[in-house]
């Protein structure tokens, strides 16, 4: 039945849709109806569906309104519109459809193996990391070794990597799958030689090694978020989302064992979504800086070296 609904749902006839915006309305249109949830890279499901056609017609998102009233052919609109309905009944997010993100402008690869890229610390690493007035550090040159904890795709690896270009970065992963992923993301931005990667428990495979600067995107959704993710977000590996009782089981751990892989002036960059207030109380002590961005408050924290607990 559900699939005789979704063929149904497809039959736009020909002529019915003429130019890239009216593709565009028309997935909005089914997205509504279809009560589909956004939060994969943006939470603007008109930024979605632009997505959908731009890349369907293999032009980058940036060129949409170059071409939102130019005419789409009738092969092209089919592909569009098989890519709307598998959007719609299979709830898959619009990048494991087209396997392929961009973050920060940056393109990256991806597929159900990894989560889908869509952490604060992309934007932070530009507006917080950079040398400027807002910045946490004097000079992006000087950084010269970053550990990115839970690197999933390596989507932040690979940030970190245009953003500071002396350093080198090593990235950890647990899940096999996930780091597939991120080697063919660091073969197609031939950073192979300055981004290391490794499988294992946080810290676990880096021995005694510092770093100027620790980024994480931690897994940190509590028990009762899990219960509640969208259908979007359970195509996306558990491990990626799964925090624990309180969504801090992990992020606990970055915090003690951080320290020790730090040099005297470095810092841990974390991301925690909703779990401030639990951190907060169970870390009185800690001056977290809450860094906010575009598009969020309070979800990511600074915390320097110094301020972290000894072991
Ligand atoms: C929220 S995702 C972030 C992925 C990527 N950094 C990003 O921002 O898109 C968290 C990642 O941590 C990985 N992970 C979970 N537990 C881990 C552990 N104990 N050690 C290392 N990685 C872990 C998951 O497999 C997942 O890829």
């Amino acid at each position: 039945m559900a699939k005789k609904s979704s063929n149904a749902a497809i039959k736009v006839a020909p002529g019915e849709l003429v130019t890239l915006l009216d593709y565009v309305r028309y997935a909005l249109s089914r997205f509504n109806a279809g009560g589909v949830a956004v939060a994969h890279g943006t939470t603007d499901p008109l930024a979605e569906a632009a997505f959908i056609v731009t890349e369907a017609l293999a032009l980058h998102p940036d060129q949409f309104e170059t071409f939102a009233t130019a005419r789409v052919t009738r092969a092209e609109g089919e592909k569009i519109l098989k890519l709307i309905e598998a959007r719609v009944t299979t709830r898959k997010p619009a990048a494991y459809l087209l396997n392929k993100i961009y973050m920060r402008g940056v393109p990256f690869y991806i597929d159900e193996r990894a989560i889908v890229p869509r952490s604060f610390i992309g934007e932070l690493l530009e507006t917080h990391f950079d040398g400027g007035d807002a910045s946490l550090i004097d000079d992006p040159a000087n950084i010269g070794r970053v550990l990115d904890l839970c690197t999933g795709s390596g989507c932040l690896a690979i940030l970190a990597a245009h953003a500071f270009p002396n350093a080198t970065i090593d990235a950890v992963e647990l899940s096999n799958d996930a780091l597939a992923v991120a080697q063919r993301n660091v073969a197609d931005h031939a950073l192979a030689e300055r981004i290391a990667l490794h499988r294992g428990d946080l810290f676990a495979p880096l021995g005694k090694a510092r770093y100027d600067l620790i980024i994480t995107n931690p897994p940190y959704v509590d028990a009762e978020g899990m219960a509640g993710l969208p259908r979007e977000c359970r195509h996306e590996p558990a491990m990626a989302f799964d925090g624990g009782a309180d969504g801090l089981a992990i992020v606990r751990r970055i915090l003690q064992g951080a320290r020790a892989h730090l040099t005297a002036d470095g810092g841990l960059l974390c991301e925690v979504g909703r779990g401030r207030d639990n951190l907060e109380d169970a870390f009185p002590d800690l001056p977290f800086l809450w860094l906010d961005t575009e598009e969020s408050t309070g979800e990511v924290f600074w915390l320097p070296a110094a301020a972290l607990p000894a072991r």
